[in-house]
């Protein structure tokens, strides 16, 4: 039997050890998890008991983990955005494979930095884009690829973020200020921006774009609110960004439905309501969502030129009842329209009846990314494994582009919208 593949976790959150952590667990047949990082005293405890990692392998920080011997075969970097980067090179520096997660980061010079040194290493780096493993873009590349829709001219994609996951995660959360973390279209539209230039099939040349903050702000506010939800705000009943709705009562957010997973579990490690009700009280996550601290943008829109041609757009937009992403790819022979929520996607030949596909519902829908979670660790263990090609999998040289798009997409955006060339940036 072959030996499994050792990996290290460094990051004990919502990636590291909710949602990869968990996959991992299920797949101990093939990867066993031989070290864990976190100073959360509370999540190294958790993450290092579901994977039986012994006391001694148990590390309080990235630095800790990675100034000892080589561990493992891979090292998974789930720790923060502007984090990455620095643990990822260590890794790299002590021969560790690296899966990280996106965004690798907000500066150019540290994009660049990391692909020197995965070359000098000659290590692999993956980034965690998992959209790009989902059968719901599956089915889109491969349709696309397929020639069925001819040469494609146009790509519309629009990330329907949804109400209140703006103003968990990009209004309260962790991901609302851009100076500590990234600029919004990194955060949270990298993902959207790699699965178009790959379906594109061409790099992006130049990119313009718009958006702003338009909602969240105090000037907002409505009449008799308070600072946090629960000390008697007056505009409660009609706001629908109030805490108690979002973590306790919604139906599917909230905890006295049985939900213990995202977002609940990011106020407590053990979501009851009697828990999620002190986190309201006393943590960031019952601010109310006018009088945060958060900068970056509720809405903005980014036009791409292509290099072979094709003119794409990506909405992202906080103002949305539902999540996930649609997507309107047309060719010069057809179209394909996909709605990611229900993962449904319906493909028309010009002069030919559609053909509607329904990938039936994933079995969570905002927790594992409509099955890309698991997809991305399965493939990342096949690349280790040596079953898969650079091709099927979003490497870091890959994942950079979607990066570099970004980037150029918020100087646009700070300079009014003025076009920004891309191959500048490339170096
Ligand atoms: N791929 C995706 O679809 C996706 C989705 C959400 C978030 N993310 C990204 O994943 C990353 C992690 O997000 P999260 O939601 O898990 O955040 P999180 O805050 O829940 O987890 C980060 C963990 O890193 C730990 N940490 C901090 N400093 C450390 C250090 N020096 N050494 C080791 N651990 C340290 C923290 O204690 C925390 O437990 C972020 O960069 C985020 O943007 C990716």
């Amino acid at each position: 039997m072959s030996e499994k593949t050792k990996l290290v976790i460094i990051g004990l959150g919502s990636r590291g050890k909710n949602a990869y952590g968990t996959e991992l667990l299920t797949l101990q047949d093939r990867a066993e998890v031989v070290a864990v990082a976190d100073p959360n005293e509370e999540r190294l405890k958790i993450g290092g008991d579901e994977h039986g990692v012994p006391a001694e392998r148990r590390f309080r920080s990235a630095e800790e983990l990675l100034a000892q011997p080589k561990l493992a075969d891979a090292a998974l970097i789930c720790t923060q955005d502007r984090q990455h980067v620095r643990h990822a090179v260590a890794a790299l520096r002590k021969g560790y494979d690296v899966l990280m997660e996106k965004p690798v980061s907000p500066l150019l010079s540290e994009l660049q930095e990391i692909v020197r040194v995965a070359r000098e290493e000659k290590r692999r780096v993956v980034v965690c884009h998992v959209l790009r493993y989902t059968p719901f873009f599956h089915l889109i590349k491969e349709t696309v690829d397929s020639g069925r829709l001819g040469r494609i001219v146009n790509i519309q994609a629009l990330e329907n973020v949804r109400y209140w996951h703006q103003a968990h995660s990009f209004v309260r959360g962790n991901w609302r200020r851009s100076e500590d973390t990234s600029p919004m279209i990194l955060a949270k539209c990298c993902h959207d921006l790699d699965y178009l230039i790959w379906l594109c099939g061409s790099r992006c040349e130049k990119v313009s774009s718009f958006g702003s903050l338009v909602h969240f702000r105090p000037e907002n506010a409505p009449e008799g609110a308070a600072k946090r939800c629960l000390d008697g705000c007056k505009a409660k009943e009609t706001c629908p960004y109030d805490a108690e709705k979002i973590y306790i009562y919604n139906k599917d957010t909230g905890v006295l439905d049985g939900n213990k997973d995202w977002p609940v579990d990011i106020l407590s490690e053990n979501p009851t309501e009697e828990t999620i009700r002190e986190a309201i009280r006393t943590g960031p996550y019952g601010r109310c969502v006018y009088a945060c601290d958060n900068d970056v943008v509720d809405n903005q829109i980014v036009n791409m030129q292509m290099e072979n041609g094709a003119a794409l757009s990506l909405m992202m937009c906080a103002f949305t009842s539902i999540g996930g992403r649609t997507i309107k790819v047309m060719g010069t022979m057809g179209d394909l329209w996909g709605d990611m929520n229900r993962n449904i996607i319906r493909i028309c030949e010009f002069g030919k009846e559609p053909e509607i596909i329904d990938l039936g519902k994933p079995k969570n829908d905002f927790n594992d990314h409509g099955g890309g979670d698991r997809g991305l660790i399965l493939s990342f263990l096949d690349y280790l494994e040596g079953k898969a090609a650079d091709s099927t999998i979003t490497t870091l040289e890959t994942s950079i582009e979607s990066h570099l798009a970004a980037l150029a997409a918020e100087e646009s955006r700070l300079k009014g919208g003025m076009p920004v060339e891309i191959a500048p940036l490339r170096g």
